[in-house]
């Protein structure tokens, strides 16, 4: 497929400079894009801080350091070099005209809003009233509204000054290696296709599970909760990778075109298909409600309505304080359909296994005959890939093809849309929160949920499984 690149970008905006996103991911992509593909345009940092370009430079330093870059090097200081800083409000039409003047004869700026999205509308109209829009890109970041409804009237304020195809949504899982390994894996080997349907597969599950609670981001979390935070997005982007039809012709749009029509087959989740939790300690971590009754833990089980996948359940489920740090999804395969020697054949003992982090696996999951007289067998995995962790960081790579107007590894409004209704109607306290003890697997009503389908395969960190 070819991607669809409509000029460089010559200028980079970035609202929330001096914030958290910029510090974790913003500073560290830009350093990696100077060093690694010689990045030069002029960067320019918006906050309301009061700060001095000195200040947002040291947060710089800060920042590049923290995520283990080397700030001695010439890349670093050509990226210095290239930041520059504007102060003020973003309801002030000042703030918009010196940016303007900042950004002296840019043609094909990149405006890229790290705010929170209740800033979106003021920040994109000034933008427009400015002329700083003109011919512009825009990248926004997760989450795109709290409902369906109110991520369609945000998408109604951006469509109003920015064009479909100007719109940058980052879901930085899209740019993560092992997310775009699974796509690669599916399609380029004609083997997966005959048995990748409800013929062959008998459940899929996906675990994205993490060993620390919500730490300094209590306030966030706590108005966002599990469901909206990585299911909605992460969660149902690794399900679309998974069960989406291989993609056709050679339109940039092909891959994301059989995505969203995968979402929009997708059942609307209702109560009875979900457990939620929350860890024992969450109601005291700064800026937590101390009643909150927001899910830390989410398990669900959603259903796909099309003819590849009728009757196949997915189990989805995210959590923090679990045991380990792993994304993994296995897709298992239905058993033979009759026992031909003396033993029964584990439900799990076919499979495909993706490992989406910390490392990179690709394995297949089969039964073979242990050595000796008996007709016994193991379960043994081949892999098919294993490596490390991921070269490019994904805020890197995605940093990147915004600049380049590459969208394919963005999330597309339709696709939006489609995140939403499936999740819409059991958002906030529709079902009840059940309280979890770090370090365990969740709630065990996610044992009911998941029932004779079972059991869920918890990740491990060596080994094959
Ligand atoms: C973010 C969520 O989008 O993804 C976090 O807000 C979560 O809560 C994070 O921890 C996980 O991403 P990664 O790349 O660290 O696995």
């Amino acid at each position: 497929m070819t991607a669809k690149v409509d000029g460089k970008s010559d200028t980079l905006v970035f609202f929330g400079a001096t914030g958290d996103l910029a510090h974790k991911q913003i500073f560290p992509a830009l350093f990696g894009l100077v060093r690694d593909e010689g990045l030069n345009m002029p960067i320019i940092g918006v906050a309301k801080q009061s700060w001095s370009l000195d200040q947002l430079k040291d947060r710089a330093a800060d920042s590049v350091k923290t995520h283990g870059g080397d700030i001695d090097c010439d890349a670093f200081k050509q990226l210095l070099n290239l930041l520059h800083y504007v102060n003020g409000d973003y309801n002030d039409p000042d703030v918009f005209t010196e940016l303007r003047k900042e950004m002296g004869d840019a043609k094909r700026p990149l405006h890229y809003l790290a705010i929170p999205p209740v800033l979106f509308s003021v920040t994109a109209a000034q933008l427009a009233a400015s002329g700083c829009a003109d011919n512009a890109r825009l990248v926004v970041e997760k989450p795109f509204g709290r409902s369906r409804q109110s991520a369609d009237d945000l998408s109604a304020i951006l469509d109003k000054y920015f064009s479909e195809s100007n719109i940058f949504r980052i879901d930085h899982y899209l740019g993560k290696e092992p997310v775009q390994n699974i796509t690669y894996t599916r399609f380029a080997n004609s083997f997966f296709e005959p048995f990748w349907n409800r013929n062959y597969v008998r459940s899929i599950q996906i675990t994205m599970a993490e060993n620390f609670g919500v730490e300094d981001r209590g306030k966030f979390y706590d108005e966002t909760g599990a469901i909206r935070d990585v299911i909605q997005n992460h969660m149902l982007q690794i399900l679309a990778t998974l069960t989406m039809d291989p993609p056709t012709g050679q339109e940039h749009e092909a891959l994301r075109d059989r995505k969203a029509s995968l979402l929009k087959a997708v059942r609307p989740l209702n109560a009875h298909q979900v457990v939620r939790g929350q860890y024992e300690g969450y109601l005291t971590v700064p800026g937590v409600c101390p009643y909150s009754k927001v899910e830390t833990f989410a398990a669900a089980k959603f259903e796909i309505d099309n003819w590849r996948w009728a009757g196949v359940p997915i189990f989805i489920r995210a959590g923090k304080m679990l045991p380990v740090t792993i994304a993994e999804a296995i897709v298992e395969f239905r058993r033979p359909p009759r026992e031909t020697f003396q033993e029964t054949v584990p439900e799990s003992s076919g499979h495909m296994r993706f490992r989406i982090s910390p490392d990179v696996t690709i394995a297949l999951g089969a039964r073979v005959k242990k050595p000796g007289d008996r007709m016994i067998g193991d379960d043994i995995e081949l892999i098919l890939t294993r490596q490390p962790g991921q070269d490019v960081p994904p805020y890197q790579r995605l940093l990147g093809d915004a600049i380049n107007g590459v969208s394919e590894l963005f999330t597309r409004e339709d696709i939006v849309d489609a995140e939403w209704r499936i999740v819409n109607d059991i958002l906030d306290n529709v079902t009840p929160v059940h309280t979890y003890a770090p370090n365990t697997w969740g709630p065990t009503e996610t044992e009911e949920l998941i029932g004779s389908d079972g059991p869920w395969h918890n990740p491990v960190l060596a080994g094959n499984k």
